[in-house]
């Protein structure tokens, strides 16, 4: 009785806990290092001996934003969260980017963000828009990444003002080919071919890896770091010859227009101009983000 009691407890205190632990993040945390890496404490024996299905492709979604802005940061990972898994095909993976830190406030704070979520890359730059941050953030990806084999087929830069819509995104690029690929919103006015646009606006573009480590060896790139970021990683593509599988998204990325549900068709990869908490709102209200919410003697909304 007494034995049996110990056990009923260590199960209870020990065992029930840790289970629900590995649950609630693999539940709650869908960062795919995060998850492997838990997958394999948290696994059962018998889970473990089916094949890990590789994805058939691997995005990597870097919204370069501001070390200070926490409260969006948290909106954003959250409304990810509740996205992944995107699909069976492709994997994505959202990480924040910074230049360096430079606060104590920030070293603590971002320290503890790292170690919770693991999705922060910090490069070496002071913070600045359209002064060579995404050069440093294409160019550093190669050694931010080593190794032979190339850990992302595309590498999208977006900001902290927009929304993916991930099956949407996964969708648009799983049948593209996986080389010399530049995709994402044309801007109009400055071209007559619809195919083929100087340069993709900088809510949201992707370019293939091996695009990635070109930019990361050009010297036209390096010296023409500094400017308007989206037209000049346009120029360098245009300069260089590359991003000859050009694919342009159109109306399904977008500015924030509206609050109807004729603004967010169906079909949408992205929004963007999501300046405000309230547009936000608004648009992760559209696409029914919150319907699956449980109810529950906890909480009411
Ligand atoms: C970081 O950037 C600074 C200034 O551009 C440079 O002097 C330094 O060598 C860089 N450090 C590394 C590790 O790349
Ligand atoms: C960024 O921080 C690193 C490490 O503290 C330092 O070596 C580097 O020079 C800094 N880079 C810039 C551009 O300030
Ligand atoms: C880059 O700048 C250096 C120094 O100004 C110059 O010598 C070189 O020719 C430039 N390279 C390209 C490809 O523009
Ligand atoms: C959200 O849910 C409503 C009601 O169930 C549905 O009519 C609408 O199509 C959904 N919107 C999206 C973007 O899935």
């Amino acid at each position: 009785m007494f034995e049996k009691g110990i056990s009923q407890n260590l199960i209870l205190v020990v065992i029930l806990p840790l289970a629900l632990l590995c649950a609630i993040f693999l539940y709650a945390v869908p960062n795919s290092n995060f998850q492997l890496n838990l997958l394999s404490s948290c696994q059962q024996p018998a889970l473990s001996s089916h094949p890990n299905s590789e994805p058939e492709f691997k995005i990597l979604i870097g919204i370069l934003t501001l070390p200070e802005k926490y409260e969006r940061r948290q909106i954003i990972r959250n409304a990810y969260a509740l996205q992944q898994p995107a699909t069976q095909n492709g994997q994505i993976d959202v990480r924040f980017v910074f230049c360096n830190l430079t606060t104590d406030e920030q070293k603590i704070f971002i320290a503890m963000e790292i170690m919770t979520y693991r999705d922060v890359i910090i490069l070496n730059c002071t913070e600045n828009m359209n002064k060579g941050k995404t050069y440093t953030y294409f160019a550093s990806l190669p050694h931010v990444f080593p190794g032979k084999q190339r850990r992302y087929d595309y590498v999208i830069k977006s900001d902290d003002d927009t929304y993916f819509r991930f099956n949407n995104l996964v969708a648009s690029l799983r049948d593209k080919p996986r080389e010399d690929v530049y995709w994402g919103k044309g801007f109009e006015p400055m071209t007559t071919d619809p195919k083929n646009p100087p340069y993709m606006v900088g809510m949201g573009y992707g370019i293939s890896w091996d695009l990635v480590e070109w930019i990361s060896t050009s010297e036209f790139a390096r010296n023409n770091s500094e400017g308007v970021e989206d037209i000049f990683l346009g120029l360098w593509l245009n300069i260089g010859e590359k991003g000859k599988n050009r694919y342009d998204m159109r109306e399904r990325m977008y500015d924030f227009h509206g609050e109807e549900p004729k603004d967010f068709p169906p079909e949408t990869i992205a929004v963007h101009m999501l300046k405000l908490d309230f547009t936000w709102a608004v648009t992760l209200r559209m696409f029914n983000v919150t319907n699956r919410l449980e109810s529950s003697g906890l909480y009411h909304i």
